[in-house]
């Protein structure tokens, strides 16, 4: 991970740019950018990418897995994100399945791209972004409760490119791990005592319905553990999870 980083000055975005370079490039390739103009979040969502605040960067993988594993390559960043940001001195924690929250606000997310056909995974585009010394003009009114940086809640400034390196180098040891055990068990670990919904009432959404359970596991391939009130578990493979105030 790592060997070939490209740095742009500016790009629509980071997981654009990947694509853009991914049949000509080899397992590994980093894109990171200063700002992005059409930086996109999950669900169509767009992330704000202002020049020279937070980390907005891309990774290339060419694993050999099916394509209902790729989610699991979300778990394997949301852990590195975790542990890169806990060496930077910030005590970060995962909302299932790909947002990173400080202090009850998303301060980093995931964007976990999968190219290729139904049975075979061609390339995955792994995003990650992570708002660091944004200040409260980067989050417009309608999110300013929800999202913030690094920075509005260490109240100090960050050097980006320590936390981007922190955070490539947990990802490399992670992924290889999981290349090579053929599972994400070391990551799901991670991701475990660092979530925010184990042991929480959650309402999760899903096109047809919404339900409350209580989230009590994250299995082994990523996915989230729901329980009913008789007991009955079911895991949540996507869709969205939210629980009262994030
Ligand atoms: C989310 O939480 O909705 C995912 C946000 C992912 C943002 C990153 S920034 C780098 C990469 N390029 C993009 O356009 N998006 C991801």
């Amino acid at each position: 991970i790592g060997r070939e980083i490209v740095y742009l000055d500016t790009v629509d975005s980071t997981n654009e740019e990947i694509k853009r370079r991914a049949d000509r490039s080899r397992e590994g390739l980093v894109v990171i950018s200063e700002e992005q103009s059409v930086g996109k979040g999950r669900l169509g969502r767009n992330w704000t990418s202002r020049k020279g605040a937070g980390i907005y960067m891309s990774i290339l993988l060419k694993p050999d897995i099916y394509p209902q594993d790729a989610p699991k390559i979300t778990q394997v960043a949301a852990a590195a994100v975790v542990k890169g940001l806990k060496e930077s001195g910030v005590d970060a924690k995962i909302k299932w399945p790909n947002d990173i929250i400080l202090k009850e606000k998303k301060v980093a997310g995931i964007l976990t791209e999968m190219t290729g056909e139904l049975m075979r995974v061609e390339y995955i585009t792994l995003g990650i972004g992570i708002n660091v010394n944004n200040g409260i003009e980067d989050f417009p009114e309608e999110i300013a409760n929800k999202a913030s940086s690094l920075k509005l809640e260490e109240k100090k400034e960050f050097e980006r490119k320590k936390i981007a390196s922190a955070v490539l180098n947990n990802f490399e040891k992670l992924y290889s791990d999981f290349l090579e055990r053929g599972s994400i068990s070391v990551s799901i670990e991670i991701c475990k005592a660092n979530s925010i919904l184990l042991g929480k009432e959650v309402r999760v959404i899903s096109r047809k319905s919404e339900m409350l359970r209580k989230a009590v596991d994250i299995n082994e391939d990523g996915e989230l553990v729901v329980e009913d009130g008789d007991g009955n578990r079911e895991s949540v493979f996507s869709g969205e999870v939210s629980i009262r105030g994030i």
